[in-house]
């Protein structure tokens, strides 16, 4: 998908990795890393924004298959859920915008093209929610921003069920 200068493409050899800089050194030095590995052995897929008229990097996700226990859910989602221990759900790993392109919009891109893969791969490898594990109180106001709630006794692990994706999605501007 491109929007303008930008274009959601697979992590690759020709991404400038090092020039990219969130503030938040884990995430830097993963992009840097760890990602390429990660998506060689299929642990994550990577997914960068890349300002094509720049060749740099503006944000990048990861998605991974996970299970969310059921003892993590509401109780309202888990009277509609069969009772297995564990369900299925999709793991939005890791999401971060460089310093230079914060606050134009790119953070909800971001998140709403990984949300839009999730929906789809999930109708052919069911999933029952997006899952997010929130670095931070200012990450986990990104996240509650778009409707993710926390799971019962943690409040920075977050997760959004795949129902709710499909609104999340049409609401966003
Ligand atoms: C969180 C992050 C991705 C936001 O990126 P961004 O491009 O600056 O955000 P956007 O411009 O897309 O913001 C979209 C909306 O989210 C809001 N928002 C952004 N950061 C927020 C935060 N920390 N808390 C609450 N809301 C936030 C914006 O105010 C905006 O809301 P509005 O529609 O009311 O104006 C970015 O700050 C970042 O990469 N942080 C470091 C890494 C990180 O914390 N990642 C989170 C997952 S671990």
């Amino acid at each position: 998908m491109s929007f303008g200068q930008y274009r959601f493409e697979p992590l690759g050899r020709h991404h400038d990795r090092a020039a990219f800089s969130c503030g938040v050194d884990e995430l830097d030095q993963y992009l840097q890393r760890r990602a390429r590995q990660d998506m060689a052995r299929n642990v994550a897929a990577v997914f960068v924004l890349h300002d094509v008229s720049e060749s740099k990097v503006a944000g990048f996700y990861t998605l991974s298959a996970t299970a969310i226990r059921l003892s993590e859910l509401p109780d309202d989602l888990v009277r509609r859920l069969p009772r297995y221990p564990n369900l299925p759900a999709v793991l939005l790993g890791r999401l971060a915008v460089d310093t230079n392109y914060r606050g134009q919009r790119l953070g909800e891109m971001l998140l709403m093209d990984a949300l839009e893969r999730s929906l789809l791969s999930s109708q052919q490898i069911a999933a029952l929610a997006v899952v997010v594990d929130a670095k931070d109180d200012a990450a986990v106001g990104f996240y509650l921003r778009y409707g993710f709630q926390p799971v019962v006794d943690d409040p920075r692990r977050m997760f959004l069920p795949m129902q709710t994706t499909a609104d999340t999605l049409t609401s966003s501007p």
